[in-house]
């Protein structure tokens, strides 16, 4: 059994303005990405990685598309042995060993997907395009739905098999298993498993792992 980690990184990193890509911005003395890779590289036996044209130097490392699911399966299409495949945005850096384990434990245990993910704690409603708010969700079934998403290889490449234009609409890739009729499950990440976004994202994650370096 082959575990590869898949790591989208070929945004731009838009919201966060930077002067290069998100995934290659230094965080806490390092670029961003490679907090994820140390911890993927610990529970994988390769760990392949999309990145945006001028980045594509070094071992395992791929061009990305347009969309992140086109860079996805971009990886994964570089990674043929793989039979589960552990997606994981370069975005998130507070990834742990223990999270990873125990999605791969649910995909091993017979799930198509195992996807990280945070119970919502605020209300959830849904509006209109005039804001008129059209109703209140129940938000004890709500999940917030993170990376790791961990997948039986098969099950995510025939995913990933659709047209362009449905991969552009995918915000995540457990959504295009489920499509497909595959069966996907949540797991409660911890709550610092948080995405670098904006400019205020990245200065809280440098604080937090500097002083997690420090202890
Ligand atoms: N990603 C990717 N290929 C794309 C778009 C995104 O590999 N065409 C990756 C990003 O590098 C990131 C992850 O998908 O690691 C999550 O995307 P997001 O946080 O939206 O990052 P960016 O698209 O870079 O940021 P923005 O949307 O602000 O431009
Ligand atoms: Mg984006």
């Amino acid at each position: 059994m082959a575990v590869v980690g898949i790591v989208p990184a070929a945004g731009s990193g838009e919201r966060l303005g930077a002067s290069g890509p998100k995934a290659f911005v230094a965080c806490a003395g390092r670029p961003l990405i490679d907090w994820s890779l140390e911890v993927l590289a610990a529970v994988c036996d390769r760990v392949v990685v999309a990145v945006p044209p001028g980045y594509e130097d070094g071992d395992d490392r791929v061009v990305g598309g347009r969309h992140r699911s086109q860079s996805v399966r971009a990886a994964l299409e570089a990674a043929p042995e793989a039979t589960v495949a552990v997606v994981h945005d370069a975005a998130r850096p507070f990834l742990t060993v223990a999270l990873v384990e125990r999605c791969v434990a649910q995909v091993r245990a017979g799930w198509d997907g195992a996807v990280a993910a945070a119970p919502m704690t605020d209300t959830v409603k849904e509006a209109g395009p005039d804001g008129r708010v059209l109703r209140t969700l129940d938000r004890s079934t709500l999940w917030a739905i993170q990376t790791p998403q961990v997948f039986a290889a098969d099950a995510l490449r025939q995913a990933l098999a659709v047209p362009d234009r449905v991969l552009a609409g995918a915000t995540d890739d457990a959504s295009l298993v489920e499509a497909a009729g595959g069966s996907v499950r949540v797991v409660e990440a911890p709550p610092e498993n948080v995405k670098v976004t904006w400019p205020a994202d990245l200065r809280a994650a440098e604080a937090v792992l500097r002083a997690r370096a420090a202890v």
